[in-house]
């Protein structure tokens, strides 16, 4: 029943805004109350997150006991943008899957739907006015313009779209789940889908050149003015469509090359002056930022959108290729959205052990984008802040070549992005998100039918011992260690160390609620913990016949920051030298020389290798071997010159050296 609560509580909500709600959950009954019906639908999302996970399923329990924890929470967001965007034209998405996605979304309490309807390997959405834009442009692969996923063998022919009327009934559906659809039509590049449909769109001049991910031929012309009469039709039919105030026009990665060769785009250049061909990118965006204006709604693109000139006030940046842009975007007066690679592109890897994924931007952890804060740097003032809507994370789907793909590369790290958008910063620690995520909230997503990503757990060693730290509490994590893989029988880790033999030869494996499993762990990282406490840090030249790789150079080994260190570019070779050389002698007790990765010692370190010394840096003697990449050596005090590495086989991989301790 509608009742209206107490003032105290009434005070509170309207402060909070319209999505905010207060739940109380009382051995008599339960009240949920809010300013606004979008509080009180997120209200209801939480209170079927206090019930057992069965509840979220579709198949009638026997026997039901459903409890539910006695709450008084106030709760609200701490962005208003809470976002997900899902690339349907790589890859189609059906309507039923879009409906599940914004079912799911709406119980992680997201409420903006980007729907990214248009790009080079597919055009999503029915335009009544350019029929070839679906009837050509939604399909690739056999007897298609468009061609097939490079690495798709088969002779399929694929794709698919959107009707107007599918689009409006997704529309009505987000709508009653509080969630916001944000169309986007990508231009002026990422356009050849359309450009099939209507090569006259293009630049005359035949430019030969590629975008960044290799397509011919998929930048509009924009000194055609037929082109934005076309496109105003093509923006005037999406946007009576969605009834968001915003809508997306891409303006991301455009290449700019044939508008440098075609003779209309360079007598627009000449006619407005311009000097360089980021002006015509921004005289386009400017363009399109009147047309979406005439159709009711504000502007928001990819922050390349900012290059070449300004835009208009309420225009919004998505900030993509890291922060950055957001920031300077919030200073220079626009609004923004953080959907920054580095921390919510899920596209990405989400651990290195992925057999798919994208990792231009890194491998993306769940720790990653749960650690994520949109204001944490930056300086911005208080007003700035304010410009900056919220958070978002992209799914871009060329490698997604299955709904299951799609949805691991999800979930769970979409349950981390809700708290990134809910939960105020001071508030959130990773592990106490974990110990909620698994495995009752796997369980969740389980009894939802969702194949997620199992999270791994971490394998090293300890003390002279195997310690296996499982990813959450409760974690179901088993191992072997006859080389086979695990499986849901195989041995259980109880928490007990294992003894360092097993160290080579353990494989670990989380198995998770609804038949999920993790990836496989094969043997123990070994972490260094240095204590470089009175280590001496002398002046020093370095040489090596190693070449270095990029700026992991020599020097790093005796800058004596322990964070940085030297990276070979080639595989290490048998007689491969680095020497250090100290400006003056140097007495030592004692000295040890780390290589490989501090996180995993095992990696890109010296596996064959001697450490010897020199008192007159001529003559060298050796002191020690290298054992699980570590040389250590006890020198009584002698004075040292320089120091040389030599490594006595060929390494199957490159070689990272850190700085050697030097003890007094
Ligand atoms: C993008 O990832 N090209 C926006
Ligand atoms: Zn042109």
């Amino acid at each position: 029943s509608l009742v209206a609560p107490e003032d105290g509580v009434r005070v509170a909500l309207r402060a909070r805004g319209d999505e905010a709600y207060r739940l109380a959950v009382r051995p008599d009954g339960v009240e949920i109350a809010a300013w606004g019906a979008a509080g009180a639908f997120w209200g209801a999302q939480t209170l079927r997150q206090l019930f057992p996970p069965e509840i979220l399923g579709d198949r009638k329990v026997s026997g039901d006991n459903w409890r539910c924890p006695c709450v008084d929470i106030l709760d609200y967001p701490r962005f208003a943008w809470r976002g997900f965007m899902l690339d349907v034209s790589r890859h189609f998405r059906t309507v039923e899957y879009v409906k599940r996605l914004l079912d799911r979304m709406a119980l992680h309490k997201l409420n903006v739907f980007h729907w990214h309807l248009t790009d080079d390997q597919g055009w999503r959405i029915e335009i009544k006015a350019y029929p070839r834009l679906t009837s050509v442009g939604a399909w690739r692969g056999a007897g298609e313009a468009l061609p097939p996923f490079k690495y798709d063998k088969s002779d399929a022919r694929y794709g698919g779209f959107y009707t107007q009327e599918e689009i409006a009934d997704i529309v009505r559906y987000a709508a009653r789940r509080h969630i916001q659809i944000v169309p986007e039509i990508d231009m002026p590049g990422h356009s050849r889908a359309a450009a099939v449909a209507y090569p006259e769109i293009l630049c005359a001049g035949d430019d030969k050149s590629l975008s960044v991910q290799g397509v011919p031929k998929n930048v509009w012309c924009a000194g055609r003015e037929e082109n934005y009469r076309m496109l105003d039709a093509v923006i005037g039919e999406t946007a009576a469509l969605f009834p968001s105030p915003f809508f997306h026009i891409g303006g991301d990665e455009v290449n700019k090359n044939a508008w440098k060769r075609c003779p209309r785009c360079q007598a627009l250049m000449r006619k407005e002056g311009f000097k360089s061909l980021n002006q015509i990118q921004n005289y386009f965006v400017r363009r399109l930022e009147a047309i979406v204006r005439r159709h009711g709604k504000a502007m928001i693109g990819w922050n390349e959108i900012l290059q070449g000139g300004r835009l208009a006030e309420d225009t919004t940046i998505m900030s993509w290729t890291g922060t950055k842009p957001g920031y300077r975007a919030a200073k220079l007066g626009y609004r923004v959205v953080m959907a920054p690679g580095p921390y919510t592109y899920f596209d990405m890897k989400e651990s290195p052990l992925d057999d798919f994924g994208h990792w231009w931007a890194g491998v993306i952890s769940l720790e990653k984008v749960y650690a994520f804060d949109p204001l944490s740097a930056g300086g911005l003032s208080p007003k700035e802040s304010e410009r900056i809507l919220g958070v978002h994370a992209p799914l871009w789907g060329e490698f997604l070549t299955t709904a299951e793909r799609a949805q691991i590369k999800t979930w769970p790290r979409l349950c981390a992005l809700s708290e990134v958008g809910w939960t105020p910063q001071a508030e959130r620690a990773f592990e106490e998100f974990m110990a909620r995520l698994g495995p009752r909230h796997l369980e969740r997503l389980a009894v939802l039918g969702i194949p997620y990503h199992v999270p791994e757990p971490v394998v090293e060693i300890r003390d002279g011992e195997v310690v296996i730290v499982p990813p959450y509490p409760g974690a179901d994590v088993r191992y072997t260690l006859d080389g086979s893989d695990p499986g849901p029988s195989s041995a259980r880790f109880e928490g007990k160390p294992l003894p360092r033999s097993v160290a080579r030869k353990i494989k670990v494996c989380v198995f998770a609620p609804g038949a999920r499993r993790s990836n496989v762990i094969v043997g123990a990282k070994l972490r260094r913990k240095l204590n470089r406490a009175g280590c001496l840090k002398p002046r020093a030249a370095v040489e090596t016949t190693m070449p270095a790789y990029r700026k992991y150079t020599p020097e790093k080994v005796v800058d004596w920051k322990p964070k940085t260190f030297f990276w070979s570019s080639r595989k290490g070779r048998k007689g491969d030298t680095f020497t250090i050389v100290f400006k003056e002698p140097a007495a030592l007790s004692r000295v040890e020389f780390p290589s490989g990765k501090l996180q995993d010692a095992s990696a890109d370190c010296v596996a064959h290798g001697v450490l010897a010394v020199s008192e007159d840096g001529r003559t060298f003697r050796e002191c020690a071997r290298f054992v699980e990449g570590l040389a250590a050596a006890d020198l009584g005090g002698k004075k040292v010159k320089a120091l040389r590495i030599t490594l006595t086989a060929d390494h199957q991989t490159w070689i990272i050296l850190q700085d050697p301790l030097l003890r007094p």
